[in-house]
């Protein structure tokens, strides 16, 4: 096959100086139409080859020899081979295979999952390593035995769990994990509050006549959901749903690194001067306090207070979930004044992605407010997107956020302009690796 060839199968792509688009081929400036490629347009023969194969060999060899070594216990090791696999799979996978993957498996499995959830079903196969069959776990569940069966066959075939025989399933981590309900709320929670407003997004978009969303009343979240409240105010509504979220939010970054760990932020540069009374660390818009607990697990002997803010509600549920004591909980509206002057750092984490830069702006110029210069830090829990090879959790994140928001995951050029706009400044962008949030560190300008 000639170079031009292997090229023919993938929309755009370039090798060796010349570009390729839709059927046509670039050679020094001028665009041609490339024959094999209007052929497999013409008889489809594009959409059952493989969507890149020129990349195939190579992630081959990558796959190969990443996973010789693999530490699995380590989490970049890990990840690195899993990303080429994903990758290798994207190059061999053929069209017509990822439209059945996008159309068919994904929402199919989402609805077997939070049956499986609902039914309690992960918790009654994973509660040892037994292969349980659909009738032993219909008999446990009160579900209809046939219906279970054919549930349970798509989630073994979509490597949930483990199929040992004709109707016979062992766990799995992920089926573990669906019994833990930090983890298991996710998926109720994506179709009480995310996933309507995401699927209702380019309806919303067409209606905008494509512009980038910016009213957070009225974008496809209020479309989805069929509402005229604010996602928060619909959280407000809907203290069960508001439940599953914030249980959502204390687990979907657990086991990647953190900004308080060893070699990502300088966590000790904060403590010099700050005595016992004085407050440490506000987290504002802080949830359930999960990322103050983890700080007063990882740094121990830290001095000074630690303050969790958010809304009375969520505030509410903290204190049913028995914070660790030394945490203190206080109602707070970030958009008023900040009750808690001169602490050592602000710290806000996955909070202003949530609101558009006009919201952000008086978030911070609340915070600013409280500050005492030359002591006090706003520390920004964020994505940093970059400018190229931005990694699908983050660019995911960032639909959302357009969806059920109208707001944005931001570049480092976005957060310098905003923090600025409020009176502060970046001292340092401290990152440890794609998909992690950032840790902003900032000053008063
Ligand atoms: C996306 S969650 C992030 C929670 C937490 N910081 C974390 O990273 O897991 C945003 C948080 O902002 C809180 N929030 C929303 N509006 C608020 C307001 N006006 N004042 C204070 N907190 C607010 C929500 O209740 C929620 O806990």
């Amino acid at each position: 096959m000639t170079e031009t060839k292997s090229l023919t199968l993938n929309g755009a792509s370039h090798t060796n100086g010349k570009a390729h688009t839709n059927g046509k081929i670039k050679v020094n400036g001028d665009v041609q139409p490339n024959e094999q490629l209007v052929d497999a347009f013409a008889d489809g023969t594009v959409a059952i080859s493989a969507n890149t194969p020129e990349l195939v060999p190579g992630l081959v060899d990558q796959v190969a020899s990443l996973g010789k070594d693999v530490n699995l216990q380590d989490h970049k090791d890990r990840s690195t081979l899993l990303e080429a696999a994903r990758s290798l799979v994207y190059a061999l996978e053929t069209p017509r295979e990822a439209m059945i993957r996008y159309c068919w498996s994904q929402a199919t499995l989402y609805a077997a999952l939070e049956t499986g959830v609902d039914l309690d079903v992960f918790a009654v196969l994973s509660k040892d390593e037994k292969p349980k069959t659909a009738t032993d776990l219909a008999a446990a569940t009160g579900a209809d035995p046939v219906m279970l069966a054919r549930i349970l066959k798509h989630l073994a075939a979509m490597g949930v769990i483990l199929e040992t025989g004709p109707n016979e399933y062992r766990r799995t981590g992920i089926s573990s994990s669906l019994s833990m309900k930090r983890y298991n709320d996710a998926y109720p929670c994506m179709t009480n509050c995310i996933t309507a407003g995401v699927l209702a997004l380019p309806a919303q978009l067409k209606k905008d006549s494509y512009a980038n969303p910016s009213n957070g009343k009225d974008c496809a979240f209020q479309r989805g959901f069929n509402t005229d409240l604010h996602f928060f105010e619909f959280m407000k509504a809907n203290p069960e749903i508001a439940s599953q979220f914030n249980n959502h939010m204390s687990a979907y970054h657990q086991g990647r690194p953190s900004w308080m760990d060893v070699g990502f932020y300088n966590v000790p540069s904060l403590f010099p001067n700050v005595e016992q009374n004085d407050v440490l660390l506000v987290d504002v818009g802080g949830s359930m306090g999960h990322d103050l607990s983890e700080f007063r697990r990882k740094w121990r002997d830290a001095p000074g207070r630690l303050v969790l803010q958010d809304l009375p509600e969520v505030i509410a549920q903290a204190k049913i979930m028995q914070l660790h004591w030394s945490i203190e909980a206080m109602e707070h509206d970030f958009f008023t004044e900040q009750p808690i002057k001169g602490a050592r750092a602000y710290y806000m984490h996955s909070v202003l992605h949530d609101w558009t830069d006009d919201h952000c702006r008086k978030i911070l110029t609340g915070l600013v407010g409280a500050m005492k210069r030359g002591y006090s830090k706003v520390l920004i829990n964020e994505n940093v997107i970059p400018d190229t090879n931005a990694y699908w959790e983050t660019t995911s994140l960032d639909l959302i956020m357009m969806a059920d928001f109208a707001s944005t995951e931001r570049t480092e050029a976005h957060w310098h302009r905003l923090v600025e706009s409020a009176g502060l400044k970046i001292t340092k962008i401290w990152s440890a690796q794609k998909g992690v949030e950032s840790l902003i560190e900032c000053e008063l300008a």
